[in-house]
């Protein structure tokens, strides 16, 4: 039926397509209603798929999607504590490479540095992606550097706007963050086990639905755009992208990876105010190394690299 909208199929053919009753037929038309199917039905010619409920499970994604391996597993949920949670779960137990967990809305939904994302249901993107790359720890960073070039430049095809990102990974629109990335990793001293990529994209988030706290630092596609974005879009071009951007990662190597970062942060020479670890240390950002880390210098001319923290750009 998904397959040929708008045609009608009979409830004989269903049940003879899928091998089950009748019975069974109708059971799992009432059940895909209950999702938000419009399914027409008549005792004559059988049902009618109206209208699909703007949702990102496997059967209304699958079809759409543009990539060789990523995602050929999705793992979808109405709603769940945390992606980046269950990917880990699932990564531990042994599920492969690129298979993804999306939901909903997330109940406890993890930024970086402990904090929180705001997770509504059915207006945003909240997404993890299981990788497994034969890479040393150390490496691990330029994974998430590549996600943030890959998230970007998205955001850019689908808004038209020009995406800056700010060290380590937030995607911003017009000084505000649409976009942001929690990367986990689980390895031995020498050998990446897995890597979770969790990407959180405020698509269709309206300004008041932010709380007065984070509604001048937070902004959605809809926001700047005036325009609705489709998440099943949205999601498709995203995969495709990570898909792209890994592969270059893997056979190029990090030189390509961190030019194409160091292109949408513009960064270099910039004056910022860091936060990491309760110091805040003034400076001029150089540049950010193979590492992902932050080199600073700072007033008395030295250099200091800085892991992980916040920054404020002072000018
Ligand atoms: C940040 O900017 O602080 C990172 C936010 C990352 C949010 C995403 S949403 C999908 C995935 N699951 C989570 O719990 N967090 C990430």
């Amino acid at each position: 039926m998904m397959e040929h909208p708008s045609t009608f199929l009979s409830g004989e053919e269903i049940s003879r397509r899928l091998k089950v009753s009748r019975t069974a037929v109708w059971k799992r038309m009432e059940r895909l209603r209950l999702m938000g199917y419009e399914i027409e039905g008549s005792t004559r010619s059988g049902y009618r798929l109206v209208q699909s409920p703007d949702l990102l499970t496997p059967s209304e994604i699958k079809p759409l999607l543009k990539t060789k391996w990523m995602a050929k597993r999705i793992h979808h949920f109405q709603t769940i504590d945390s992606t980046n949670s269950k990917a880990y779960q699932l990564a531990l137990n042994g599920a492969e490479e690129g298979e993804v967990v999306i939901s909903e809305s997330q109940e406890k939904g993890r930024g970086r540095l402990g904090r929180q994302w705001f997770s509504p249901p059915s207006l945003n993107l909240y997404l993890s992606v299981i990788l497994r790359p034969r890479i040393p720890p150390h490496q691990a960073p330029l994974i998430t550097l590549m996600a943030a070039v890959a998230t970007a430049d998205t955001i850019r095809e689908f808004s038209g706007l020009l995406p800056l990102i700010k060290w380590p990974n937030d995607i911003l629109l017009r000084d505000r963050k649409v976009a942001g990335l929690l990367n986990e990793i689980h390895s031995e001293i020498d050998r990446v086990h897995f890597v979770i990529l969790g990407i959180g994209v405020n698509l269709n988030t309206g300004e008041e639905k932010f709380s007065k706290e984070i509604r001048s630092v937070a902004t959605s596609l809809k926001i700047e755009t005036g325009q609705t974005v489709s998440r099943k879009d949205f999601l498709r071009a995203l995969l495709f992208e990570l898909e792209e951007w890994y592969s270059i990662f893997l056979e190029e190597g990090s030189a390509v990876v961190l030019k194409a970062w160091r292109d949408r942060a513009n960064i270099r020479g910039r004056e910022v105010k860091v936060t990491s670890f309760g110091e805040t240390v003034v400076g001029t950002a150089i540049d950010v190394d193979s590492d992902g880390a932050l080199i600073l210098e700072t007033e008395d001319g030295k250099q200091r690299r800085v892991m992980a923290g916040d920054i404020e750009y002072r000018k």
